[in-house]
């Protein structure tokens, strides 16, 4: 598992760079697509009416209709006025033209109920373009205004001087239809917008993941390595940047391996040298003994034997740890492993008055292993607790639990086995040290113990943890999977 404060992921940092400002750019481009149509279609339609309304000022008298007052509706200026503007608004698809005098009374109105003298209070609204259009004499249409019907229309006025230097104006009024058009384009723009940013997301999830795969790769590689296991492969067979990278990796691995193996050769070599001599310092102190009856010599000698035996152990340490380690898998009962290893500290537990107990939390689990191995991990762990014993009341148990290990994120099942003790506990700082060759706190330890134990565990792809209270005790977790895979 990556460390939480490592959460920033590079996936979300793709997705945000790249997606946030496309996203952000078609949005703007929609909405400026859908004002440019608005904005085209609102001018045509009023081009349309003032052209319009041009044409219809031609058909009528401005100086007589500007002297219709209320009453005049059945003479028949009103009446052949009002049907030449009608039939245009048929010609034209107009909804309604009228003329009224700039004090907004109705002259004539193509809406039959309106009558002459009517004030349009509507056009309070339309105040701005109204008197534009009286003082500069220009035709001006109003902005889009919602009828009563819920639809949209729009007036054009055009200004029309009478020769008693009045004038009127004609109201062209005219539907915006295109704004049922617009809102089918909205609707059908948001419908496209939405697809095109579901895709642009699935897109950027997919390349995002191909980035990213190999990154996870490298990821886990080097959680390997750093955790001590050298030997996997790097796999990443992408033909870039991160594809050199892992090569690169590889190599680097290589090398750390040759390194250690080089180093554990020369530990080798060295243990071998120094066993050999010790097998006979070992007989002579026994000839040696065996020649004199003086006891101070005898001390002497018995002195040398002890202080061969450390030396002894320690090289076995080392030959152990500099051992290439070729596994030899085969099933193991844990229980019957469990009665195995209390034989081999039988001796200690006696004559320390050592508590210990071992319990197994299903009636046998059968996993598999190297015996020989395993055997030296668990006794090695033994050991360091035997030995961290402190206390009067001296106590070490071990536990045997089903469990599930995540290696590669695939669940498998896996045995668990806790060897907790109540002896003098490892200093916080030191927990990350003890695996490490040569980490050691005592007078006679090779700190080899733990470094092996960590490489056997690491080749039956298990996982080691400790936790431990400095003068309270140490609790060391082991987790092996139940079936032994060569390559996982
Ligand atoms: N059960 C334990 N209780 C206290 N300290 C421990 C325990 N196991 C390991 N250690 C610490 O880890 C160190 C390294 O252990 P190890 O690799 O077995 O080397 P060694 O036993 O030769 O010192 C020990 O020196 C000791 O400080
Ligand atoms: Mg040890």
């Amino acid at each position: 598992m990556i460390p939480k404060e490592f959460n920033k992921k590079i996936r979300n940092k793709l997705i945000v760079t790249f997606l946030v400002p496309l996203l952000i750019i078609i949005l703007i481009s929609g909405v400026i697509i859908y004002f440019i149509a608005y904005r085209g279609l609102e001018e045509e339609l009023s081009r349309k009416l003032i052209s319009i309304g041009l044409a219809a000022t031609t058909r009528f008298h401005a100086d007589s209709i500007a002297l219709l007052d209320p009453g005049d509706e059945s003479t028949r200026l009103y009446r052949s006025t009002q049907q030449k503007l009608a039939d245009l608004c048929k010609l034209t698809t107009i909804n309604r033209i009228y003329l009224f005098k700039p004090d907004n009374t109705s002259l004539i109105d193509t809406e039959n109920d309106i009558k002459i003298g009517y004030k349009y209070s509507h056009h309070e609204f339309d105040q701005n373009e109204l008197s534009y259009a009286l003082s500069e004499f220009q035709p001006i249409s109003s902005i889009l205004f919602q009828g009563q019907d819920g639809e949209y229309y729009k007036t054009g006025y055009i200004p029309i001087k009478t020769s008693s230097n009045g004038a009127i104006i004609l109201a062209i009024q005219g539907n915006a239809a295109f704004y049922k058009t617009l809102s089918s384009l909205r609707r059908n723009m948001f419908f496209a917008i939405f697809v095109v940013i579901l895709l642009i997301v699935t897109a950027s999830l997919v390349y995002s993941q191909n980035i990213v795969s190999p990154i996870k790769n490298l990821v886990e590689a080097a959680m390997k390595i750093s955790g001590g296991e050298l030997t996997s492969e790097v796999n990443i067979k992408t033909k870039d940047e991160i594809g050199f990278l892992g090569q690169k990796f590889n190599q680097m691995r290589k090398n750390v391996l040759e390194r250690d193996q080089r180093m554990q050769m020369m530990l080798r070599g060295i243990a071998h040298e120094v066993r050999n001599p010790l097998g006979g310092l070992e007989l002579f102190c026994d000839l040696a003994d065996k020649e004199t009856d003086h006891r101070a010599v005898k001390r002497h000698l018995k002195k040398i034997r002890e202080e061969t035996a450390t030396i002894n152990r320690i090289v076995n340490e080392f030959l152990d740890f500099a051992r290439t380690i070729g596994i030899t898998v085969s099933k193991i009962s844990s229980a019957e492993f469990l009665e195995e290893i209390g034989f081999h500290i039988a001796h200690d537990i006696e004559v320390d008055h050592i508590l210990w107990s071992y319990t197994l939390t299903d009636k046998d689990i059968i996993f598999e292993a190297d015996r020989e191995h395993f055997k030296r991990v668990f006794l090695n762990v033994i050991k360091n607790a035997l030995q961290s014993l402190d206390k009067p009341e001296k106590r070490m148990s071990v536990l045997v639990s089903r469990d599930i290990l995540n290696n590669d994120t695939i669940p498998t099942d896996a045995v668990k086995f806790i060897i907790e003790d109540n002896g003098m506990g490892i200093k916080e700082d030191d927990i990350e040290e003890v695996f490490k060759p040569f980490f050691t706190t005592k007078e006679k330890g090779s700190g080899l113990g733990l470094a092996f134990v960590k490489k056997v565990i690491n080749e039956h792809h298990g996982t080691i943890h400790i936790e431990s209270k400095l003068k309270k005790g140490t609790k060391v977790v082991m987790v092996l999977p139940i079936e032994y895979k060569t390559q996982v």
